[in-house]
Formats: structure tokens, sequence, C-alpha cells
């Protein structure tokens, strides 16, 4: 199973996504986890280009190409192989940052980024996307002030960039209510995380269930 955190800068999605793995792993499902635009030497030599504060030259376009030449790699590189294996991938973000970011951010050509996202990831789509609610001035604040993240070129931009990505993200999650699930991101983390663990035990549940029927036949 193949699932996606995506949200707003500061939303808490890394924490949540190690409390989540933790969890699976006490239930003795093998899980990796991974996050973008990183997650292979190849994709964090491309990571360090994109977040470098003083890089202010860069075009959107350009920004496109680098976070889906890394996608390119994880997904062959880590992705499709610990799908094959029949592990649980956790992704911190994935293709929706693209369309929120670059597409609703930016107001890139979504039909155009879809061509590109379909090219770097073969097809591959997530079967849950977990959307961590917080409000994108909320999220800079906490991710400002927390000791843990470095300050980046991209959480740099514009309140109303940040505003214009949310607007997005509430786009995508009406287009396909079915792999969308959305989750109050500011609450106590042990709150958010109780509430993961119910979304995606059931899910699990589902697919076991599946896999069971489908035996049968
Ligand atoms: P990161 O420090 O990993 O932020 P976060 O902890 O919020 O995930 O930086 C990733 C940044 O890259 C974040 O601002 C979102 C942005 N991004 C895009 O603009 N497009 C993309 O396709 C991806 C994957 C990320």
């Amino acid at each position: 199973m193949f699932i996606t955190f995506e949200g707003p800068e500061g939303s808490g999605k890394t924490t949540q996504i190690h409390l989540l793995a933790d969890w699976l792993q006490s239930q003795d499902r093998a899980v990796v986890t991974t996050r973008e635009p990183g997650g292979t030497r190849i994709g964090n030599g491309v990571r360090a280009l994109l977040l470098d504060i003083n890089h202010t030259e860069m075009t959107p376009r350009t920004e496109t190409l680098l976070f889906n030449a890394a996608r390119a790699q994880i997904v062959h590189e880590v992705i499709r192989p610990a799908l094959e294996a029949g592990q649980v991938v956790l992704c911190d973000r994935f293709f929706d940052s693209t369309l929120a970011y670059q597409g609703y951010g930016y107001g890139q050509d979504r039909a155009e980024l879809g061509r590109i996202i379909r090219y770097a990831t073969g097809g591959l789509t997530p079967d849950l996307t977990i959307y961590l609610d917080v409000q994108p001035e909320v999220g800079l604040a906490r991710k400002q002030s927390g000791s843990t993240q470095e300050w980046n070129r991209l959480d740099a931009r514009a309140v109303a960039f940040h505003q214009a990505v949310q607007k997005g993200y509430e786009e995508l999650i009406r287009a396909e209510p079915a792999r969308w699930s959305v989750i109050a991101g500011d609450l106590p983390a042990n709150t958010v995380h109780t509430a993961v663990v119910s979304l995606v035990a059931s899910r699990l549940s589902v697919a076991r269930e599946m896999e069971v029927e489908e035996m049968q036949r």
C-alpha cells in the first residue's frame, strides 16, 4: 500500500510519518518511509539545488523539472521495488505537491504538469493521500520557530503564494475524494496520530479482505 502525506509547511507531516511507521512496525508490517524531494542519492542532490536560499533566479519551469527528476528516481529506486515486495510505503509529499505548488501556486498549466508527472512516475498513484490541515500562516510560524528544520528558499515565498497552494489542495481533494483523507493538523501530535492510525488501520483491513476474496476466487 502506497500512502502519501500532503499539507502546508509546518503541518507536522514528518512527525506523523515517523509515528505511523512505528505503529505499522508494531503491527508487523514492513514499512519504508521516504520524502520528496530527496530519498535517493540523486534526489538529495536535486533537493540541495531546489532549496538553496541563494538560487533566487530559478524559474518555475526549472523547479517543476527538478522536482520531477527527483521523483522519477525515487519511484524507480525506492517506491516501486518496495511496493512490489509487499511493503507499506509512506512518502512525505508526492505529485500532489507539484500540482498544488507549481500548478496552483505559480499558475503553471496543470494539464502540462500532469503529463510531466506521468512521465516521471510512469502513472504510479497513491492508494491513500492524507492531508494534514493547518492554516498556512500557522504552519509557517511553526516552521520558523522550530529548531530542527531549516528555513529554505521555498518557505520564503509570500504568504499569498502559500494561500494559493492551500486553495489548490482544496480543489485537488474535491476532485478525488476517494483517494484523499483530511485530518486536522493543528491538534496535539498524539491526537493527530490516533486519527491517522484509525484511518490507516481501516484501509489496511479493507485491503486484506480484498486479498482474501481474491485468493478464494
Ligand atoms: P521541505 O523542507 O521538505 O518542506 P516540508 O517539510 O514542508 O515538506 O521542502 C519541500 C518544499 O518543496 C515545500 O515547500 C514544498 C515544495 N515542493 C514543491 O513545490 N513541489 C513539489 O513537487 C514538492 C515535492 C515539494
